[in-house]
């Protein structure tokens, strides 16, 4: 039985920052941004979306009535959840108004999660063909203002469906994976900021993904020349070249300008949202896929990292017409209608977060055109509203 990806939405707030105006306010040569590090814009979470808004307007984008029936697992992949107990997965399961009779759970390993729940999901749809399993990769990027992280900052989802018979892609089952307990990147209970190694985490990415590539030639028996193109997780879109460069020396050289062609289309996306931890490879899987045509069959690799660290290497076949089961015009209209705010603006809305006391607020919804958004908190509750129940 075939088991991949049926459907992927996709959602990042409507406001952003543009990197060469935050670069001159850091006193920085704006090509660090855009060439070293390779972002061009910045999305930004006003107070109003968090880790539970992002995840079900991007879910919104995919589900209709059948789905709301038939998802009987919600998996919510996320560093930046709400709430240390109660998991963003049940608030998104309100949120949609699916099935009662649905498991949901929160998975979280720093920017790897998503990709543990799709796996999870696998599982479960080999054991109940019928079912179809909701996988979220949602969060805020959140190193703090003039830190050497900020400009790897962002905020988005993704949201997949995961199911028998995908009609977007097929994934494999010679995955690789790899655990090491490393301190490259970390966020302690009491901060709602990254603490990172950031050189020190780039070097564990690379490592870790050289390790599961070759793993993975080994058990599959495929190669370079096998992929039509890798997609990285993505903490900026410089990383996964760094990455994908340390193991073209030993393709054809039509390979290599293959892989690394693909390689730039598959960044579009994430160069104008930033770093969306859990979601970022799948966004960039999402922006190979919608902005070239591809052959039907090609074989796409897959590389996930979550810092501290677990990574994994597996691939996926794309299906026969997959093109018909995206949504390029709805994202070219997400990203056209996106309002620019200044340096001060984003100071000041990267400030403005729920009281760290736990006292009442209420939040101005109007301004914030998502479907789904954070009116505030009550009694210690997040308060969340559908605009169209
Ligand atoms: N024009 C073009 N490139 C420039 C430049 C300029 N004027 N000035 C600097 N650069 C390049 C540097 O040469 C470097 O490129 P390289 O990495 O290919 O050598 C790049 O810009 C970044 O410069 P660097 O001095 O290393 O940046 P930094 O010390 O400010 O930190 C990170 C960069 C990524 C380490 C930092 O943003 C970070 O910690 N991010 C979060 C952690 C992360 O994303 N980890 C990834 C694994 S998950």
């Amino acid at each position: 039985m075939k088991i991949g990806i049926d459907k992927i939405g996709f959602y990042t707030p409507h406001i952003f920052v543009d990197m060469e105006k935050l670069a001159v306010a850091r006193n920085v040569e704006p090509a660090k941004f855009t060439i070293g590090i390779g972002q061009s814009q910045m999305s930004v979470a006003p107070a109003t979306q968090d880790s539970v808004t992002l995840a079900a307007n991007a879910a919104l984008e995919i589900i209709n009535d059948e789905d709301r029936e038939k998802i009987d697992f919600v998996i919510f992949g996320s560093e930046s959840g709400i709430d240390h107990s109660k998991s963003g997965a049940v608030y998104v399961h309100h949120l949609l108004g699916l099935n009662p009779n649905a498991r949901a759970v929160e998975l979280k390993q720093a920017c790897y999660a998503a990709t543990a729940g799709i796996q999870m999901a696998k599982g479960h749809v080999a054991l109940n063909p019928e079912s179809k399993v909701l996988v979220l990769g949602t969060d805020i990027a959140r190193y703090g203002l003039n830190t050497s992280g900020e400009s790897t900052q962002g905020a988005g989802a993704v949201a997949m469906i995961i199911s028998a018979n995908p009609r977007i892609m097929e994934l494999d089952n010679q995955n690789v994976y790899l655990t090491n307990d490393i301190m490259d990147f970390w966020r302690p209970i009491y901060s709602d900021k990254a603490f990172v190694d950031g050189k020190f985490s780039n070097e564990q990415y690379i490592l870790f993904f050289n390790k599961v590539w070759e793993a993975y030639k080994d058990k599959s028996g495929l190669e370079l020349k096998d992929m039509e193109a890798i997609c990285y997780h993505l903490p900026y879109t410089k990383m996964g070249l760094k990455a994908l460069r340390t193991v073209l020396d030993d393709a054809p050289e039509e390979v290599k300008e293959r892989l690394l062609e693909n390689y730039q289309i598959s960044t579009i996306y994430n160069r104008n949202v930033g770093n969306i931890y859990t979601g970022s490879l799948y966004l960039s899987l999402l922006s190979l896929l919608e902005n070239k045509e591809l052959k039907d069959s090609s074989r796409i690799g897959m590389f996930s990292y979550g810092s501290g660290a677990v990574g994994e290497f597996f691939t996926g076949i794309l299906q026969p017409n997959y093109r018909q089961h995206l949504n390029l015009e709805g994202h070219q209209q997400l990203f056209n209608s996106r309002q620019e705010v200044s340096v001060e603006e984003y100071e000041r809305i990267f400030e403005e977060t729920l009281p760290a006391d736990g006292s009442d607020i209420e939040f101005d919804i109007s301004r914030d055109p998502a479907t789904i958004v954070l009116s505030g908190s009550l009694e210690n509750k997040r308060q969340y509203v559908n605009k169209n129940r």
